[in-house]
């Protein structure tokens, strides 16, 4: 198709505005897929492509419109990652497309996502056409977001759309805007090759599957592919587009969003950001923008039973096949035997591999609690950068500790912003900007430790404000802190995987309410159990898990043997994720408690 006819674009919005619900009616709408058939011929294709082991993310879906003025139109609806913790991501597959449908709720109005993703589509140049959704709602109140739109992020709201994706209303408008308001790709097809990687999938047929965007040139089986971040070359075997079936193509060619297969077995090769040129006839430059990603949070992964160690090293190596960011190598702790000390992007990343591991994998996991990377400048000159607590070296090597810092950006209703600062404040941060959105809105700007904010700072968020704030942040750099590392000691004896770098400010409390959480979760054993937080080996706090044998049956009276197996089965149940260390049982929750601290 001619070049002008082609609009490549993403749907942007905070998470539950509605931007799968509009993907839906768009792709019934273009008749890509018939409203009966959507979700039965979506979910085939993903038990088919699961059963080849791949996972299939929709990212990129070719439409064909025929719009009102008569002529015919090829869409690319590209899909981002809807978290702060993807915000790269989010970033590249912004930059795949020319134009985005900003989605903001009618009756929830802007919040933070809704600005963290204009920042990256304004930062990647797009044309953007605000859609307000959910007019249906009783409470909506177009007007007032429309205005909130303008004033805040000073977009053009007089042609916003109002849309209703739930019933269908006005969703076809928003199919005409795409056609005049956004622009058609710009590129050079006579150029050299400049194709942009916005995503990956390893499929174990084909290797890695590339998911580009032609900026520039042209590509075709056969051609001699360079990737110009990591020099990998590679024969292209096949290209082609989703519709969302997937479709071989003879060529792609500038405009065109779809996907490469060049039989690449080494995941490494394809980094999403960068841009692949054709070898023999190479651009001079790479697309602007290609970035390494660096996991931000690390945790340690065991198998609960010891003896699944080497199932539990496959299933990561085959997550990282279609998960490049994932980062994990062997580790040791006294405590719980043979695992992984395994790096994310953030906390949600970190909860998905795990989710999967367990549920793909059928694996029972330990994770110590997530930790960040410590920068340690030690006496001796040298910097080690530590993300396991046990490993940070004795105090007196220790010259000082620097720690990453983020600059979050909240909103949140004037009255709650009280205690929202409150909130940070105890958290350490520092504040920076306190903005007027509107009548009832304020923006809050706060520089903040990541660790404060990986632990439980969106639940204490959420109860702060009762769910009405939102929270969106970046990494701005390191800066040094006053950190101790914190030892926990079950019956005398050190517990490797508790062990966490605290700031010393907080180190009584914090050691304080572990021992006391650590006697809540740990069962009453058969003698009792000294619990004691120590930091350099001075006890901090200290209570006992006194000895006891739980007869879990004793409530029964005889009577009810139903219920007695019912009881039975949950002990069991509880019991699955014991381990013991020493001579003590400790139970999964208890390596996750300092999450649940103050
Ligand atoms: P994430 O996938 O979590 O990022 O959310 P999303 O932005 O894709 O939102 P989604 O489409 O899943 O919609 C969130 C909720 O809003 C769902 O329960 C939808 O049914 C509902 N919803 C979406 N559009 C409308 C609408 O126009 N009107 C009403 N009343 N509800 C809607």
């Amino acid at each position: 198709m001619d070049q002008k006819h082609i609009r490549n674009f993403s749907i942007i919005a905070h998470i539950d505005h509605g931007k799968s619900t509009l993907a839906d009616r768009i792709l019934e709408l273009t008749q890509t897929v018939e409203k009966r058939e959507m979700k039965d011929q979506i979910l085939d294709s993903m038990d088919l492509e699961r059963e080849r082991g791949i996972t299939i993310k929709l990212n990129a879906v070719q439409l064909r419109y025929h719009a009102k003025n008569g002529e015919d139109y090829l869409f690319h609806l590209i899909d981002t990652p809807g978290h702060v913790d993807f915000s790269y991501e989010v970033s590249r597959s912004l930059a795949a497309c020319d134009g985005a449908i900003l989605v903001v709720d009618a009756a929830q109005g802007v919040q933070a996502q809704t600005l963290a993703n204009v920042y990256l589509a304004l930062e990647n140049d797009l044309e953007i056409i605000p859609v307000i959704n959910k007019i249906d709602l009783p409470s909506a109140q177009p007007e007032v977001v429309k205005k909130e739109i303008e004033d805040l992020i000073g977009l053009d709201c007089s042609n916003a759309v109002e849309i209703s994706a739930k019933t269908g209303k006005n969703v076809d408008q928003v199919l005409e805007a795409i056609v005049h308001d956004l622009p058609a790709p710009s590129g050079d097809p006579q150029a050299p090759l400049q194709a942009l990687v916005f995503d990956s999938l390893y499929d174990s047929y084909r290797g890695v599957i590339a998911f580009v965007s032609i900026k520039n040139g042209t590509i075709k089986p056969h051609d001699t592919i360079r990737f110009m971040a990591t020099g990998a070359e590679y024969e292209v075997l096949e290209v082609g587009v989703h519709t969302p079936k997937e479709v071989t193509e003879s060529q792609l060619n500038t405009g065109d969003v779809g996907w490469i297969s060049a039989a690449i077995k080494n995941i490494e090769d394809v980094r999403v950001g960068d841009t692949i040129t054709n070898a023999n006839q190479p651009a001079d430059q790479p697309l602007q923008g290609y970035r390494e990603m660096n996991p931000m949070v690390y945790c340690g992964l065991y198998p609960v039973d010891n003896a699944r160690y080497d199932d539990l090293k496959e299933a990561l190596e085959k997550l990282k096949l279609n998960d490049a960011s994932l980062h994990f190598e062997p580790e040791t702790s006294q405590a719980l035997g043979f695992g992984f000390r395994c790096g994310f992007l953030g906390l949600l990343h970190m909860d998905v591999v795990e989710e999967r591991l367990e549920r793909e994998y059928n694996l029972q996991l330990i994770a110590t609690s997530p930790s960040v990377i410590y920068h340690v400048y030690k006496t001796d000159g040298t910097m080690e950068p530590i993300d396991n607590p046990s490993a940070l070296p004795p105090a007196q090597k220790i010259n000082r500790i620097e720690e990453p810092y983020v600059r979050a950006e909240i909103l949140v209703p004037n009255e709650y912003v009280g205690p929202m600062m409150e909130l940070c404040q105890k958290k350490r941060g520092e504040y920076v900007d306190l903005q007027v959105l509107d009548d009832i809105r304020m923006q809050l700007v706060y520089e903040l430790p990541l660790s404060e904010i990986i632990f439980d700072f969106f639940d204490k968020m959420k109860s702060a404000t009762k769910g009405y704030a939102s929270l969106d942040y970046e990494l701005i750099g390191y800066r040094p802190s006053n950190l101790v590392k914190m030892d926990i000691l079950l019956n005398g004896q050190v517990v490797d995987a508790l062990s966490t770098i605290v700031y010393k400010d907080f180190a009584f409390n914090r050691g304080n309410a572990m021992a006391i959480k650590l006697k809540e979760l740990i069962p009453r054993q058969q003698f009792e159990i000294p619990v004691q937080a120590a930091i350099g080996g001075k006890v901090i706090a200290r209570t006992n898990i006194k000895a006891l044998r739980k007869n879990v049956l004793a409530k029964c009276y005889g009577g009810d043997i139903s219920r007695k197996k019912k009881l039975l089965e949950k002990q069991k149940e509880g019991k699955k994720r014991m381990k013991m260390v020493g001579s003590v049982e400790i139970p999964q929750e208890a390596f996750m408690a300092v999450l649940s601290m103050d």
